[in-house]
């Protein structure tokens, strides 16, 4: 399938899925104001690949990037509430320790580029499709 629909009725906010899309995993999170917030009251000079949050989303409340560290390619943690999410609340690759923030920007560790915010449209409030 070259594309993925995504229905975002039950991700509960402050919870995140992992859905397939061309064989990758793609995290799709419904973030609380304060993650909203946290993502936006970072300046972009702390930032290894300086992007606004703003530029990595369509509405604030829905993050959407490919589950693949930039680094060598492992599945970041941060999905399940018992998952570790790094120092910055948002996920942590567990193969080398790359943390990433609550918009999916590469904080700390050795992965040069924040998690890629892959092609998708909203087909209603509700439902999202990607690719
Ligand atoms: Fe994620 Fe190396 S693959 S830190």
């Amino acid at each position: 399938l070259s594309s993925t629909e995504v229905d975002l009725a039950p991700i509960a906010a402050g919870q995140a899925v992992t859905v397939m899309w061309r064989g990758k995993p793609v995290f799709v999170r419904n973030r609380p104001p304060e993650e909203v917030q946290a993502a936006r009251a970072t300046p972009l000079s702390e930032l290894k690949d300086p992007q606004p949050d703003q530029a990595r989303v369509q509405r604030d409340q829905w993050l959407v990037v490919l589950g693949v560290c930039t680094h060598l390619g492992c599945v970041p943690l941060g999905q399940k509430s018992s998952d570790p999410k790094g120092d910055y609340n948002g996920w942590f690759c567990p193969c080398h320790g790359s943390h990433y923030d609550t918009s999916g920007r590469i904080r700390r560790g050795p992965a040069p580029l924040n998690l890629a915010v892959p092609e998708y449209t909203f087909t209603s409030p509700t439902q999202i499709r990607i690719g």
